[in-house]
């Protein structure tokens, strides 16, 4: 069966870009990552397609003078590659409702925190202080509002006694990397349906997923 064709946006170091990179290089994973759109030059995660084969291109937001050029312009770069699936990795850029629709149910985000509690910037810095026990990650369809969109898979993650922006960060995202290509799995099997904004994992769920949803360490 062909593989769900997915492009990547990021803006920075590409961590989650890398982890999907990864999981698609097994034959079995019914996804390909086909193409990643960077916003500027110097995103590290560009490095890791390359060193892949996977093509890349650069679409600099300062080379438009509005936000409709640069989006327009990464819309027809996804288009032209015949991407299913579009999905945000540590992309920086808030995107506009027009492209939101164009992608609607094609485009999916991860965030570092259990959505819907702490959307937007300084994530693990707001969790840290409102002193809540646990944090985790969400990756969501991308709805208009920032943050915002239905849940596909979240993994909880302890908040520790002593732990710093930094500490904390590192145990997320290493439930980011399980859960990003868990979703992606999940949507090109087919078994993702949105229903009253909602999302239904069609079929059994094997153990080990469970544990990704609620992983224990
Ligand atoms: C990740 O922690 C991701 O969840 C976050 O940026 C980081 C990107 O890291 N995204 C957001 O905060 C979006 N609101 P990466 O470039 O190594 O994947």
């Amino acid at each position: 069966m062909a593989r769900l064709r997915v492009g990547v946006l990021i803006s920075g170091r590409g961590s989650n870009l890398q982890a999907l990179i990864e999981a698609a290089a097994d034959p079995d994973f019914p996804a390909e990552i086909v193409l990643v759109v960077a916003n500027q030059g110097d995103a590290g995660g560009l490095a890791h397609a390359k060193a892949s084969g996977i093509r890349t291109e650069t679409i600099n937001h300062r080379a438009f003078n509005a936000k409709q050029g640069f989006e327009a312009s990464i819309d027809a770069t996804l288009r032209g590659a015949r991407i299913d699936l579009v999905c945000l990795a540590g992309f920086m850029r808030i995107l506009s409702s027009w492209f939101v629709e164009r992608w609607r149910d094609r485009l999916i985000n991860i965030h570092p925190s259990l959505l819907p509690a702490f959307k937007g910037l300084d994530t693990h810095e707001r969790v840290l202080a409102s002193g809540t026990r646990f944090s985790g990650c969400t990756v969501h369809f991308v709805r208009p509002d920032v943050d915002d969109g239905p849940t596909i898979v979240q993994a909880v993650v302890p908040v520790m006694p002593g732990d710093s922006q930094e500490t904390l960060a590192a145990r997320v995202l290493a439930a980011e990397h399980r859960c990003y290509p868990l979703a992606v799995r999940l949507i090109a099997e087919g078994r993702v349906q949105i229903r009253d904004e909602r999302v239904d994992i069609v079929g059994a769920m094997p153990p080990a997923e469970v544990m990704m949803f609620n992983p224990v360490g």
